[in-house]
């Protein structure tokens, strides 16, 4: 075991912990009280492995190696690749040093992103958003051409816009590890790095609609819900249904009794917690294909959270009442 001190909490977890790893399991303790001291990722996946490495949005400050060597690290370092060492001390929203760093890297990522939040369907639950309110600066220093690509369709359910990939790698992991062909990758390096996929492929594996919940940004989206809400004016609820391929469990997005997108569900790290099959996902959109549970808790910052309805427990009853009315009438 090891003791490690982040902004100032102490926490003692198995060796081979990650520094981003122990900062998350402080926020999670029931009895911490207290900023989100955990660093934020963009590429980092805790069920991708060897997900994380690539963005430095999660840097820190290590100002004491550890008990038996002290000295500090000589840079900032990627918590997500770094492991605790016996009483490692670690800045994160504690140093100044940190955030001006973090400044630079959002600056790096929206070097190519466009600024393109009004329409894009990721907007309201967008990472490289809410990481540009919590870190970014107002204006960019940037005034070269930004690099574009054309919008393709890679399968029936998936569009690709290559112009806002931060190239985290996530959806190449998932498709990677869950499904059993993987027909889409990173195609060259360097600032021509591109997603693509093999030789005009498309993606149709059965569990390849999970690329769209792990991409942090709006480049990979559902083609069955693009342009059909603002995120914030759909109510989540969590649903499920008998599902042989997955675990059945998913996030419905309502607008009334409609349909217009199913997610996996997610955590307070934004993280899916089951994968869902595109079945489930693409096929299941009506309301009676759904046993609904009641309004979902988004719980990372975000517009969507700013729904107050969750708190009312009527709302079950009505949207119970209503699937009631739905059935007789049919
Ligand atoms: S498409 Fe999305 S998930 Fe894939 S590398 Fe780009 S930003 Fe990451
Ligand atoms: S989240 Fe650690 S480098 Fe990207």
């Amino acid at each position: 075991m090891a003791k490690v001190t982040i902004d100032g909490h102490m926490i003692e977890v198995p060796d081979g912990t990650t520094i981003l790893q122990a900062a998350r399991m402080i926020v999670e303790d029931k009895d911490y009280v207290g900023a989100n001291i955990a660093p934020p990722t963009m590429c980092y996946y805790s069920k991708l492995k060897t997900s994380g490495g690539y963005c430095r949005t999660c840097i820190v400050k290590v100002t004491k190696g550890s008990e038996k060597d002290p000295r500090p690290m000589p840079k900032p370092v990627a918590s997500c690749r770094t492991n605790v060492m016996d009483g490692m001390e670690v800045q994160n929203l504690t140093s100044p040093d940190v955030l001006e760093a973090r400044k630079g890297v959002v600056e790096f990522l929206l070097i190519n992103h466009p600024l393109d939040c009004p329409i894009c369907d990721q907007a309201g639950e967008c990472d490289l958003q809410n990481l540009g309110y919590g870190h970014g600066m107002a204006k960019t220093r940037y005034d070269f051409k930004r690099r574009t690509f054309q919008q393709i369709d890679i399968g029936p359910y998936i569009k690709l816009h290559m112009t806002r990939c931060i190239l985290c790698y996530r959806c190449v992991k998932t498709a990677d590890q869950i499904t059993d062909t993987r027909v889409h990758g990173v195609m060259n390096r360097g600032d021509v790095s591109e997603i693509s996929t093999y030789i005009k492929n498309v993606i149709t594996n059965d569990f390849s609609g999970n690329v769209i919940d792990v991409c942090p940004v709006g480049a990979l989206t559902d083609r069955t819900f693009r342009f059909k809400s603002r995120v914030w004016f759909t109510k989540p609820m969590d649903a499920h249904r008998g599902c042989t391929k997955c675990s059945g469990k998913v996030a419905l997005w309502l607008k009334g009794t409609e349909v217009l997108r199913v997610t996996a569900r997610k955590n307070v790290w934004g993280e899916v917690e089951d994968w869902i099959c595109n079945e489930c996902r693409f096929e299941k959109k009506n309301i009676h294909d759904w046993t609904i549970e009641g309004p979902r808790h988004i719980e990372r910052q975000s517009v969507i959270s700013a729904n107050h309805y969750e708190n009312l427990a009527q709302l079950k009853l009505d949207v119970q009442k209503q699937q009631k009315q739905l059935s007789a009438l049919k």
